[in-house]
């Protein structure tokens, strides 16, 4: 088989506040078919929510938890997701499916996506069992309340949650 022209890269994109260990189990499990991903944290989708975390102490966190992988960058996008993908010539996004409740999001965001930019597909990817009832709200609540986040975020996010909540 020969060598494919150009590395094949992935958009993994979402708010990422903070990211999980469900966050990065999808990019993990990506990365044994996709030579690079890209963890697109949208500033539109962060406007719409109540954060925690800033889109650079996201990204921030983000490169901490793949420290130790090139593969992997994070960065921040503004307007459409299609418009972004275009600039960055990937054609393929990839989303985790914790439920089938996040089923009719996915579907109607994955082609949404691909009428506005017909070469673009949306994989999907399902996550670890373990991580299948995480989100990042609900990682945030628990800590606030004095729970044990350790089994959903790498160490420097759960530090970084439980030093901003100390803040607030
Ligand atoms: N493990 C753990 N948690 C996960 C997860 C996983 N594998 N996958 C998703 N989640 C959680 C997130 O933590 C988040 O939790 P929260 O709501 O408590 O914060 C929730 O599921 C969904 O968030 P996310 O995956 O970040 O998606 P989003 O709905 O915030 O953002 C975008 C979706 C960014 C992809 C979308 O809004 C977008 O593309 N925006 C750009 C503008 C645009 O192009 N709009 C048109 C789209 S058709």
């Amino acid at each position: 088989m020969s060598p494919r022209a150009r590395p094949q890269l992935a958009i993994y994109p979402g708010s990422f506040d903070p990211i999980t260990r469900g966050h990065e189990d999808i990019v993990r499990r990506t990365l044994r078919f996709c030579d690079g991903v890209v963890v697109a944290v949208s500033h539109h989708a962060t406007q719409l929510k109540h954060g925690l975390f800033s889109v650079g102490e996201r990204l921030e966190l983000i490169q901490q938890v793949f420290d130790d992988d090139e593969r992997i960058e994070a960065v921040a996008f503004s307007g459409l997701l299609v418009d972004f993908a275009r600039k960055r010539e990937i054609n393929l996004i990839v989303r985790g499916l914790r439920a089938v409740s996040d089923f009719e999001y996915e579907f109607q965001m994955a082609l949404m996506n691909r009428d506005l930019q017909p070469g673009i597909e949306t994989l999907f990817l399902a996550p670890d069992a373990r991580y299948s009832f995480l989100s990042a709200s609900l990682v945030r609540e628990v800590a606030a309340l004095g729970g044990d986040i350790s089994a959903f975020v790498a160490p420097v996010v759960q530090k970084q949650i439980l030093q901003k909540l100390g803040e607030q």
